[in-house]
Formats: structure tokens, sequence, C-alpha cells
């Protein structure tokens, strides 16, 4: 491999995907952003200046684009997406726009370059739905049964790239990952959110009765298994990729105030997220049969390095803070304080 296409690659994963493939490998990486809200290019500022790294600001659902980036490159890995579940819940238009046409017309261009001889497209978990307690971790033969419209837009991105390797024999490949934490994480989501409202002693809102269980993954574990998949995977496969770390949201965020060293009084129980999936968790063993990956991360230790991070990191999170971003996030804050008992 010379030059992989990265989309979505100012965003938590996509940043840390495209800094750890600069390190392992000597290829050359362009990476399409389009900079909406979550994409920050300041994530990747310390390899701003590397020769092999490119930087193109625009949008997958832009064809002609898409099509030019595409003839460049042997392999694309495709994370440009909305992610949200709470936004998808408030506006599940933008999900349709950028997870389901915005796959399709890179599929597209992909496929007609001649040039890409992979395309991994970068899912999730919660394409399958949600367990009960003692359901056995999802499967990659499972049925699709998505609950949010963030859900179903991922879904129905997975069935096109699905359609290109039956319709066209593309050769595209679905990793599905369980929760990520780790550096560079926006702050509207779980763990990132609950370190600044500690840091700040403001309250944490945690959902319904704080025991609907994640599987948590180190985003570190993440990328080194879509290189796995990358390099090693087989065509027309899906993946599941997960951390085997299933905990609750309550024991997570216990975790982060004891590592600050603040007190569970912060805790604040909120009305539930509609429609609220109550565990997800990944079995792992097809991708551990298939490459040799597994998940390497201690979920104690890499919890304990995150919060050290946004410590010493509220220069990157203040500025991420400040700006659009701030406006939704006072309201959305605001008001799920306002529903608590
Ligand atoms: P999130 O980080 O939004 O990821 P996802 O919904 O994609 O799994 O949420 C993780 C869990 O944390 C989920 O069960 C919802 C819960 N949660 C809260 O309890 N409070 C919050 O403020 C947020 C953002 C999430």
């Amino acid at each position: 491999m010379e030059r992989i296409l990265v989309t979505g690659g100012c965003g938590f994963i996509g940043s840390n995907f495209i800094r750890f493939i600069l390190a392992e490998r000597d290829w050359e990486v362009v990476n399409l952003d389009a900079l909406t809200y979550a994409g920050n290019a300041e994530n990747l500022a310390d390899i701003q200046e590397d020769r092999r790294y490119e930087f193109v600001h625009g949008r997958v659902e832009d064809q002609d684009l898409a099509a030019d980036l595409c003839r460049r490159v042997e392999a694309v890995v495709h994370f440009a997406a909305e992610t949200h579940v709470d936004r998808s819940i408030l506006a599940a238009a933008p999900f349709v726009t950028s997870n389901v046409q915005g796959t399709q017309i890179l599929l597209d261009a992909a496929r007609k370059s001649g040039a890409v001889r992979r395309f991994v497209h970068v899912s999730t978990d919660e394409v399958y739905g949600s367990l009960e307690p003692e359901d056995p971790p999802f499967l990659e033969s499972g049925p699709l049964l998505p609950n949010s419209p963030y859900a179903a837009s991922k879904a129905a991105s997975d069935l096109m790239v699905r359609a290109a390797w039956k319709t066209y024999g593309f050769p595209a490949i679905i990793t599905r990952c369980s929760n990520n934490y780790g550096p560079y994480q926006f702050p509207e989501k779980l763990i990132p959110l609950m370190i600044i409202s500690a840091l700040a002693d403001r309250p944490l809102p945690v959902y319904g009765d704080g025991r609907n269980v994640r599987d948590w993954i180190h985003v570190l574990d993440h990328c080194a298994g879509l290189l796995a998949v990358l390099e090693r995977g087989r065509d027309g496969e899906v993946y599941n990729l997960g951390g085997e770390c299933e905990q609750t949201n309550l024991a997570v965020v216990r975790m982060i105030l004891r590592a600050l060293d603040k007190p569970d009084s912060l805790i604040r129980f909120v009305e539930d997220r509609p429609g609220h999936d109550r565990r997800y968790a990944m079995d792992v063993s097809k991708v551990r049969r298939v490459t040799g990956w597994g998940p390497a991360t201690p979920f104690e230790k890499g919890l304990g390095e995150t919060v050290a991070w946004y410590a010493s990191h509220r220069p990157w999170w203040e500025r991420v803070m400040s700006g659009a971003y701030r406006r939704y996030f006072d309201s959305n804050y605001r008001a799920r304080l306002r529903c608590s008992p």
C-alpha cells in the first residue's frame, strides 16, 4: 500500500487513526474532512507538516471531489459520519445525508476509480440494536435492529456497502465497533462530557437509572483493529471490533469521579434518552481468528490516561466548547438537568 484516503480524519477516531498509521506504516494519507462541528483540524496539528499527510477540506457527498481523490489512492477508510445519538433524536435528516448518501457517493467513486482495491467502512455495534442482560454478545451474523435514527442511518450505509460487494464485487469490508474512548473525543459523548463536567464541578447528567451497559474500547485498540482488517481482512466480510469490557454508565462515571478526586454527589440522574438501548456487547472472535487482533488496553488504565489527557488539555476542549457547540451544549445540558427529579 502506498497511499490511502481517510474520510472524516479530523474527528475523534479518524484523527487517532491517521496519527497511528503515519507512525506504524510508511504510507501517505489523504484526509477528506468537511470540518463540521465535530471535525477539528487542531486534532492533527502535530502532523500538519508531515509530507506524507495531505488535508483536503470537503464533503464525501461531493461527487467530483470524491472521484478525484479515489483515483489517487489504493484504499479508503471511511469514518466520515454524524455519530451522536442525541443529535439524531433532535434532527435525523443530516444523518441520512452524511451517513447514507455520503457513503453511497463515496462507494460509487471508489468503485469507478479503478484504483481502490480495498474499502473499509467504519460502522458501529448500534446497528444490532440492544441486548437483554443475559443475551450473548452481538455476532456479525445477527440481525440489524437499529433503534435510533443514528443507528438506522449506519445500518442503511452498511447495507449499501454490502450491496456494492454483492452486486459489483467491489472489495469492501465493514467493521462494527463498540463505544470508543480516549484523547480528542468530542465532549458531547459520555466519557469526555463527564470528565469536563467533573473538572468544572458541574453536575454529571446520567440518563435514567445509569445501568445501561456499554462495551468500552480504547480508540488506539480500535485503530489497530482497523489496520489489521485493512491488511488481513477478507473482502465482503463484516468484522466486529470491541473492547470486551462491559460497564454500566454509573460505574464509568464513578471511576471518573474517583480519578479526579471528586464526590459522587456530582452525579445527577436525569430523564432517560428516548429509545435508550440497554446493553451493547461485541463478540470479537471472528476478527481475532482471521487477523490475530484483540483489544489490549485495560479499561482502568485507559480511562485513567484519558482523564489525565483532558485535565492537561484544557485549552483544547475549551476551544471546542466555545463557538457553535457551546450553544448546543448549553441548551441540551440545561434541558437535561431541568428534567432531573
Ligand atoms: P454516548 O457517549 O452518547 O454513546 P452511545 O449512545 O452511542 O452509546 O452515551 C454512552 C452512554 O452514556 C449511553 O448509555 C447514554 C449515556 N449518557 C448519559 O447517561 N448521559 C449523557 O450526558 C450522555 C451524553 C450519555
